[in-house]
């Protein structure tokens, strides 16, 4: 599936999600299936004054196939200044968040808060698609509050959008209640640029539910945490690899970049997700989420996976 020129492959992305889509979890997503990957979202304003942080963010692994970024804001010039700042030029596709509930993003104007003001939108887009020198894309929720999709999502594409992703949730609704698949079919039907899908595919049943929408590509979220394979499972192939290798894959490459001390607190809820749903994995549980050490941890996911 081509979009944008770049080939997409099985049309297989690994979500946005702050805390959590480390580059060690990208890369370990990318080895099992994730055709596309995006960056945690970074603040356009940050790069402004060259923060440490979003450049750590920043670090990609040899192993993403499409690298694509995601910035948020809600200042055009910002954005429009931060789509050509060198810490991006690493990416293939820059993506601009408008779909995040998170009240201290909202109370900014930033996020889903520009689903309430589309003319701030529309500009914010037109002027990352003027100034990047990769294609632009843009992430959206249903609406602030009520569905407007449609009506955004043909604001995004005459906005210069090269694809959008729907969320199809409400930012009201955070994420309870199921997506709205029928919403994600009414945009694909409508709009002349490709259509991504997203929300709820955890396994082969919901993504072949998501592909019936039509879309040109899936997101996985959080269906692929604590189980990166999920990017095989999806396409029918069964993963017969070691999942404790896996995860001391994933804790490998982060180490190249981050202190232990930090690590070892970051890593407990990776941790936790790799033992969910494991047999036996109860008795494991209380001590990965309190365990001292990541060589401990390890200890006991080597235990965990041997069974
Ligand atoms: C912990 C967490 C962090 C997230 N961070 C981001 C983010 O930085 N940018 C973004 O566009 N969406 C973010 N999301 C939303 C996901 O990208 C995705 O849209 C949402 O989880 C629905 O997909 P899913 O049902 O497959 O999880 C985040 C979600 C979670 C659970």
């Amino acid at each position: 599936m081509i979009i944008c020129n770049i080939d997409f492959g099985n049309g297989l992305l690994l979500a946005p999600m702050a805390g959590v889509s480390d580059v060690g979890f990208r890369e370990v997503c990318s080895m099992l299936g994730a055709d596309a990957t995006y960056s945690e979202m970074l603040s356009a304003r940050a790069m402004l004054y060259n923060s440490k942080k979003t450049e750590l963010m920043t670090i990609i692994s040899p192993h993403e196939k499409i690298k694509i970024g995601q910035i948020f804001g809600h200042e055009s010039e910002v954005l429009a200044k931060a789509v050509k700042n060198p810490i991006l030029a690493k990416y293939d596709i820059l993506d601009i968040n408008m779909g995040c509930p998170a009240p201290k993003i909202v109370k900014n104007g930033e996020g889903s808060a520009l689903m309430k003001d589309i003319k701030l939108a529309s500009q914010i887009i037109s002027e990352c698609v003027k100034n990047a020198s990769v294609p632009v894309s843009v992430k959206f929720r249903l609406g602030f509050d009520k569905d407007i999709s449609l009506d955004f999502g043909r604001m995004c594409e005459d906005a210069g959008a090269s694809f959008v992703t729907l969320h199809a949730r409400t930012s009201v609704q955070g994420y309870s209640g199921k997506a709205d698949y029928e919403a994600i079919a009414k945009l694909k039907a409508n709009l002349k640029i490709p259509v991504v899908g997203n929300g709820d595919v955890v396994d082969e049943i919901s993504y072949s539910k998501m592909k019936q929408t039509g879309v040109d590509a899936v997101m996985i979220g959080r269906g692929a945490q604590g189980r990166p394979w999920i990017f095989k499972e999806v396409l029918g192939k069964e993963f017969t690899g070691n999942k404790y290798d896996i995860i001391h894959r994933h804790v490998d490459v982060l180490r190249k970049y981050y202190d232990e001390k930090w690590l070892t607190l970051y890593l407990r809820k990776h941790f936790l997700w790799y033992s969910s749903g494991t047999e036996n994995s109860s008795k494991y549980r209380l001590e990965l989420a309190t365990s001292p050490s990541i060589e401990r941890s390890l200890d006991l996911l080597k235990e965990l996976f041997k069974k």
